[in-house]
């Protein structure tokens, strides 16, 4: 039924929100323990939320942004290299609060530009992708999301994996009834 209903769209494009909203949260978690001086948090937060845009990066990467590359090119450019500049600044924390003096500014640059980012993807690609993207396409990402999956639960903690389980039962669609024939009859219908 999920080719018919619209569920498998629905549940990437959520899961994808999901992911902004936790990043945006450390987002807030990381400036306050910037204005307090608390650079440990800072980085650690940092780290935090490259390992929530990780797998997120790689969904839009490979998935998403490939299926609508064609028709805004600029557009996926764009995003793309943001996420590049995101990943470069936060991950200067990655064995603790780099030395740099200019870090912190730089930092703050790339939250900025981060919460940017989420906005031009949920007021852009996001809705257009539900509207342009057919239902072979949308299974496309999902597949780099569930290989996605596979692979970090074989290398991280399981901590990471729990928010995949939540839309398991999109995975099991029957390709059996994709044919656009079946799909125009049900639209009719
Ligand atoms: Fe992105
Ligand atoms: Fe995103």
């Amino acid at each position: 039924m999920c080719e018919y209903c619209g569920c498998q769209q629905i549940a990437t494009i959520a899961e994808l929100y999901r992911e902004h909203d936790d990043a945006a949260a450390q987002v807030g978690l990381v400036r306050s323990a910037l204005a307090g001086g608390r650079l440990d948090e800072v980085a650690a937060g940092c780290r935090q939320i490259l390992v929530i845009l990780a797998p997120h990066t790689v969904v839009e990467e490979e998935g998403l942004f490939s299926e609508m590359a064609d028709e805004f090119p600029d557009h996926i450019e764009a995003l793309r290299s943001d996420h590049r500049e995101i990943e470069k600044v936060l991950g200067e924390a990655a064995d603790g609060p780099p030395d740099d003096p200019t870090w912190p500014d730089r930092l703050l640059k790339a939250l900025y530009l981060l919460g940017q980012h989420i906005l031009k993807e949920q007021d852009g690609v996001f809705p257009a992708a539900l509207i342009a993207l057919d239902p072979v396409q949308w299974e496309r990402i999902e597949a780099v999301r569930a290989q996605n999956a596979a692979y970090d639960a074989g290398t991280s903690d399981p901590g990471h994996g729990h928010a995949h389980h939540e839309y398991a039962d999109h995975e099991h669609i029957d390709t059996d009834h994709t044919d656009t024939s079946s799909t125009d009859e049900r639209d009719r219908g």
